[in-house]
């Protein structure tokens, strides 16, 4: 069979980001400007940006940034937070280089060069409490000598309208760094590289649509399963929704390694990435649909997925997975895999599954009502002596979704 290839251009566009403003929030943003001007890297799980980051007075990762959030909502907006569980997994994170200017007056601080916070402005100036300013102040000192303060972070709007914001979605709110922004000012620097956290759906529209749109007739075009899994970071509508991952504790993944059996172009793998799984191995045969994943791995600038083309039906399967990943995953998926009709060798290929997973396998089966039936997959457990537990219908009524543990 031949692959058709698809033709992309050189790079992604990642300039639309400069449709993003930051509203007048505080007293800093009322004085320091900061303006997106390019994505700087790939997608990252919101869990792996922020479960190391530290802010001040909140604490480490997500809760932190959670309680942040809802102090926002209480003194900005004058409105409940309405929290929703499945949040971080919603969004994703991007490292964004900003330009820094004076709101009040536009004037660049690389031009300006502004030495206290009275230079900046005097009404600022006042406002600012002296610790503050004193912080800032060693900031700039730092800046100066290099030393690395990692990146303010910030979240969208539509995030937050996720939580009942009602703040226009192209909007970017500081959720920490307010001193290094100033101290960035302080020290004449023209940028500043920001982490913003975006909600999923945010992120095709800032790539180029002829990217997007090639991506989306790649799939239109699969020799086999064509336009079957949705993925909502590139905007893709599929047959297959995404309520499976609603019946999974998707927690469970956060810093494990994920095994992907029948990848397709990687929703599964994808969404593993979001729940903050620390290694995804996604494994296909088919040579378009692979290429598609990996084109959209690479779109998506995700590092953490690995991709592989291997036929389940070979005889030699097993040692070309242990080749390529010689380890064992935390958790697999085996999804909507078993009843395939062109699976040549099913016992084997999901024995291999269970001998190669530690804690647990999330396993889909198939849509045809009379064959796919919960008596039949209790069966099918027991033959393979495993416990299991059903989780619901991975669509609808149709497609019953199980957790197998593996651990006593
Ligand atoms: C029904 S789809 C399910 C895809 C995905 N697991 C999901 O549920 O969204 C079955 C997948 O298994 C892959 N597949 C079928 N036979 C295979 C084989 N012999 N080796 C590797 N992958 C195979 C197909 O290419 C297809 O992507």
């Amino acid at each position: 069979m031949t692959t058709k290839t698809i033709k992309y251009p050189a790079s992604v566009d990642k300039t639309k980001i400069m449709q993003y403003v930051q509203p007048p929030a505080g007293n800093t943003e009322r004085h320091i400007s900061v303006q997106p001007l390019i994505v700087t890297s790939g997608v990252t799980s919101s869990f792996e940006c922020l479960k190391n980051y530290y802010i001040r007075d909140f604490g480490r990762g997500p809760e932190a940034a959670q309680r942040v959030i809802e102090m926002i909502f209480r003194k900005k907006f004058k409105k409940t937070m309405n929290w929703k569980h499945n949040l971080w997994q919603k969004t994703v994170a991007l490292t964004v280089k900003c330009r820094l200017r004076s709101s009040q007056t536009g004037e660049l601080f690389s031009t300006s060069k502004p030495c206290s916070f009275e230079d900046i402005n005097r009404v600022y100036a006042q406002a600012v409490e002296e610790p503050r300013k004193k912080d800032a102040y060693q900031y700039v000192q730092n800046i100066r000598s290099g030393k690395n303060m990692g990146f303010p972070l910030y979240v969208s709007g539509a995030v937050l309208n996720y939580l009942g914001a009602g703040v226009d979605e192209n909007t970017m709110y500081m959720l920490d760094g307010t001193r290094r922004i100033m101290a960035h000012a302080l020290a004449h620097r023209q940028y500043i590289t920001i982490m913003l956290l975006i909600f999923e759906n945010e992120f095709s529209p800032l790539i180029d649509t002829y990217t997007i749109n090639a991506v989306k007739k790649g799939i239109a075009e699969l020799s086999w399963f064509k336009n079957y899994q949705s993925i909502p970071l590139l905007g893709l509508k599929g047959q297959r929704s995404l309520r499976r991952f609603d019946l999974i504790d998707m927690s469970l993944l956060r810093d494990q390694v994920v095994m992907d059996f029948g990848c397709n172009v990687g929703q599964a793998s994808i969404r593993a990435i979001q729940a903050g799984a620390q290694k995804v191995i996604g494994i296909d045969n088919m040579p378009d649909t692979i290429r598609i994943a990996k084109d959209i791995k690479k779109i998506m600038g995700l590092t953490a997925v690995q991709y592989y083309k291997i036929d389940f039906n070979s005889s030699k399967f097993n040692l070309i997975i242990d080749k390529k990943f010689p380890g064992k995953a935390d958790y697999s998926f085996f999804f909507s895999l078993y009843r395939t009709k062109e699976l040549t060798q099913r016992e084997r290929l999901f024995r291999y599954c269970i001998s190669k997973t530690k804690k647990g396998i999330f396993f889909e089966g198939h849509a045809n009502e009379k064959i796919d039936t919960m008596e039949y997959y209790d069966w099918l457990f027991e033959t393979f002596h495993l416990k299991h537990e059903f989780l619901g219908w991975g669509e609808e009524t149709i497609r019953p979704l199980y957790f197998i543990p593996l651990q006593q």
